[in-house]
């Protein structure tokens, strides 16, 4: 792999663009988890040893080309200071003519961390002209963020076409583990799948079903299969035109022999700060949403990985940051790891809400590989040749 370990590169008062994944869980302004500011902690090192200047690109959020005051860079280019012990330079304005020269200015080992690139028009549509412009801002760029690498947007796809593109090493240790793990999947195969990023991740159940034995859909997911087949599902998070997608996936599950299970239970409550009620899922009133599964589902879910060789999970099965909501994902996680620990099965979780949970209740050693992509590790699953790493490969 062309990576910035195996090249040799001179780095020394190099100006290199390093683009990393920094979208966190964030709440009122703080940062809930760490974990994918911890990951780039190797690259950003090797990079102040060589003595290169650091420009570090990253997103939060979806802006959409927008200043959105609550989406900055600020907090989170404060945490990874503080895990450096070393002074980051945080420019809080859009890329223009001013952030070349202040580029200029850096000296060799030293670190910008530009405001959130997706505040940028040309960001998500990897417009040409942007590209070409974000190119400029270094000499050579590295992609170090595998969990965006399925967006061909300017930071990820684009600028490689101007400038020498590398591999940073947080994404060449996913790329080789994922690679090794694919490579080596056993059937019975499972595939639980759940969160609130429900547009991305409809299409990618659709082209998974002919991979796995049983896909398992929990939290935001499950609400939107259900609406979509007949039950109420109050005021719960749900997409709500997925209808001809949704019945594809249910044609499709049945020629290729892929068992869907949607929750047949589940916790209610007024508000997210409400207290949960178990109910059926034929007995959710209008003014009730779904933020977590219940027990019988639980032990649907229980059954289904005692009978599988590798179980992948990407997504909670609830509003897990609330304790009162937290009782499926807690149970997914220790069934999963119980018969990772016990009965050899092969177990790899991803994302960002996911490994946030896994930190949660302290489960981290106990998979046998935790990505920190979500829509990423559901594309590479598929199959497809992610165009961040198309590009630099
Ligand atoms: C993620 O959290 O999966 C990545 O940061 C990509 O975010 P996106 O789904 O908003 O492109």
């Amino acid at each position: 792999m062309n990576n910035i370990l195996n090249q040799n590169l001179k780095l020394k008062g190099k100006k290199v663009v390093l683009r990393v994944d920094l979208n966190v869980p964030m709440k009122n302004g703080a940062i809930t988890e760490t974990s994918r500011i911890k990951k780039i902690l190797p690259t950003i090192k090797f990079l102040v040893e060589k003595e290169a200047k650091i420009i570090i690109l990253s997103h939060i959020g979806r802006p959409k080309g927008k200043i959105v005051k609550g989406m900055t860079l600020d907090p989170i280019s404060k945490k990874l200071s503080d895990l450096l012990n070393k002074k980051i330079i945080f420019n809080k304005n859009i890329i223009s003519k001013n952030t070349f020269s202040e580029i200029d200015n850096l000296t060799n080992g030293s670190i910008m961390m530009l405001e959130n690139i997706r505040f940028n028009e040309g960001e998500e549509t990897n417009d040409k002209e942007f590209s070409k412009k974000i190119s400029g801002l270094g000499d050579i760029y590295i992609n170090d963020a595998f969990s965006c690498s399925h967006r061909a947007h300017a930071s990820i796809e684009g600028i490689t076409k101007h400038i020498p593109s590398y591999f940073g090493l947080q994404i060449t240790e996913e790329i080789n583990a994922l690679k090794k793990i694919t490579s080596e999947i056993k059937k019975p195969v499972s595939l639980i799948i759940g969160g609130s990023k429900i547009s991305t991740k409809i299409k990618i159940i659709n082209n998974l079903i002919k991979k796995f034995n049983n896909i398992i859909i929990v939290g935001g997911m499950a609400n939107t299969m259900l609406k979509h087949t007949g039950s109420k599902v109050g005021k719960s998070i749900c997409e709500n035109d997925c209808g001809q997608l949704i019945k594809e996936i249910l044609k499709k599950s049945k020629e290729f022999n892929c068992k869907i299970t949607c929750p047949t239970d589940v916790i209610v409550a007024n508000s997210l700060e409400g207290i949960g009620k178990n109910k059926d899922i034929d007995k959710i009133e209008e003014d009730e949403m779904i933020l977590d599964i219940g027990p019988k589902t639980i032990d649907s879910i229980k059954k289904i990985i005692d009978n599988s060789n590798t179980v992948l999970w990407n997504g909670p099965a609830g509003y897990f940051e609330n304790p009162n909501f937290q009782n499926g994902t807690k149970k997914i996680l220790e069934i999963i790891t119980e018969r990772t620990l016990n009965h050899n099965i092969f177990s790899v979780a991803g994302g960002g809400e996911t490994v946030a949970a896994i930190n949660k209740f302290d489960k981290i050693k106990s998979f046998t590989f935790v990505s920190t992509a979500g829509g990423a590790f559901l594309e590479f699953l598929e199959g497809k040749t992610l165009p961040g790493i198309k590009a630099i490969n």
